[in-house]
């Protein structure tokens, strides 16, 4: 595929998540987020909320609250501050105040509009508002709409540990309008081009093929690029939550480069380095580390870091320590939830297209962190 300007609508496709009751489609295409047809088959109720943030909310709030005006005879919008440091209790809690001020009931949906951070907060705010109440992800980056807005994965940070509170929680549908990432920043499609990135080397090298082909066409915002990253992401994605929902193994191989990442985020702060630039370095560390346990040669690692690179992520990770930065690495990431009694556990790339889960001498993830860190 050629990168082109072609601006034509996809239809609409549509990808399944099997999880028996559990089960919801997630539709991608264009001219989604107006079109009343596109939330139809979702439940009645007296009330809706539409949880977003300040950058989004004069965005797209106004056309969704239309588009949902025939279903839901209320419809109320909180409007959050924006960015991954408001991603904790006090943030979550204008969801709650805002659930409460307006007397929702058990059937009141809630709609994530937004990135990955509305959608983790939104999702965890639906898990635990009267024990569960039914909510939609109207994923609106990249990012968001490959991967955090599928699988139920609700969340907000600790300062010492990302993500360390939340639940698992599944929408009821995910709705990627492909239109909303026009308004992108283009910093924000490249942490988005990262976790597409990530599929390749765990489960699909023909796709990582078509990325290293398609890298221009995707960051030209090419319609049907897209359409593509973010079908066969979800595909993929969707076959591994279908057969591990909670992480008891499989699953955790989505978190490819995140261990490292996580360290990256908390480390410097939530916020100053986005979530998927700490998973550009943290992969090209974790491809690092699989080639210095023996497991894939160095030109694949090469091979990697290069279209990590050409996507607009740093390659290098950033020194968390003036003294001991290969030390604060390690303390961060005894923090991640992988960790059992204090034992690091790796996504690693046994062969290209593959992952398990492995543990590393302190010394061998040292020298990771040294050869990799700028
Ligand atoms: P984000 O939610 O912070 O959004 C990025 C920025 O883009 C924000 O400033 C946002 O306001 C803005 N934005 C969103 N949509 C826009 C649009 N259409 N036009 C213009 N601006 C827009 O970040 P993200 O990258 O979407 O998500 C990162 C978060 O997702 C992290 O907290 C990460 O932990 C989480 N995550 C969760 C999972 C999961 O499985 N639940 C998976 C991966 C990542
Ligand atoms: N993003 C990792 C997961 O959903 O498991």
């Amino acid at each position: 595929m050629q990168a082109s300007t072609v601006t034509a609508a996809a239809p609409a496709e549509q990808v399944q998540i099997h999880l028996g009751e559990r089960s919801y489609p997630i539709v991608i295409g264009t001219h989604l987020l107006d079109d009343p047809a596109t939330w139809a088959a979702l439940p009645r109720a007296s009330t809706a909320l539409i949880v977003t943030n300040a950058t989004v909310a004069p965005l797209y709030a106004q056309r969704l609250q239309a588009a949902l005006a025939g279903r839901y005879p209320t419809i109320h919008t909180v409007v959050l501050p924006d960015g991954e440091e408001f991603k904790n209790w006090a943030t979550l809690n204008l969801i709650f105040d805002a659930l409460l001020q307006h007397g929702s009931d058990r059937k009141t949906v809630l709609f994530a509009l937004g990135g990955g951070v509305v959608g983790d907060m939104t999702g965890f705010a639906a898990a635990s508002y009267m024990r569960g109440v039914p909510f939609v992800q109207v994923p609106t980056t990249l990012l968001a709409q490959v991967d955090s807005s599928v699988g139920g994965k609700t969340a907000i940070n600790h300062p010492l540990g990302k993500n360390m509170i939340g639940a698992f929680y599944q929408p009821q549908l995910v709705v990627c309008d492909l239109d909303t990432l026009r308004t992108l920043p283009k910093r924000e499609l490249s942490a988005g081009l990262a976790e597409i990135i990530k599929y390749g080397p765990i489960a699909d090298m023909a796709f990582f093929d078509w990325i290293e082909a398609n890298l221009d066409a995707l960051l030209a915002r090419e319609p049907a690029a897209l359409a593509h990253a973010v079908k066969r992401s979800c595909e993929i994605k969707a076959n591994v939550v279908g057969q591990d929902e909670r992480e008891a193994g499989l699953r955790a191989i989505l978190n490819f480069g995140h261990t490292f990442g996580h360290a990256v985020e908390a480390g410097l702060g939530y916020g100053a380095w986005l979530h998927g630039e700490g998973v550009g370095c943290g992969m090209v560390m974790a491809a690092t580390l699989s080639q210095r346990l023996g497991l894939i040669d160095a030109a694949f690692v090469q091979r990697l870091t290069t279209l990590i690179g050409k996507a607009g992520l740093p390659v290098k990770g950033p020194q968390l320590a003036s003294t001991d930065n290969a030390g604060r690495y390690l303390e961060l990431m005894r923090v991640d939830k992988k960790a059992e009694a204090g034992e690091i556990k790796f996504v690693v790339i046994d062969a290209p297209g593959s992952a398990a889960v492995r543990t590393a001498p302190d010394a061998l993830v040292r020298a990771v962190i040294d050869a990799c860190c700028a």
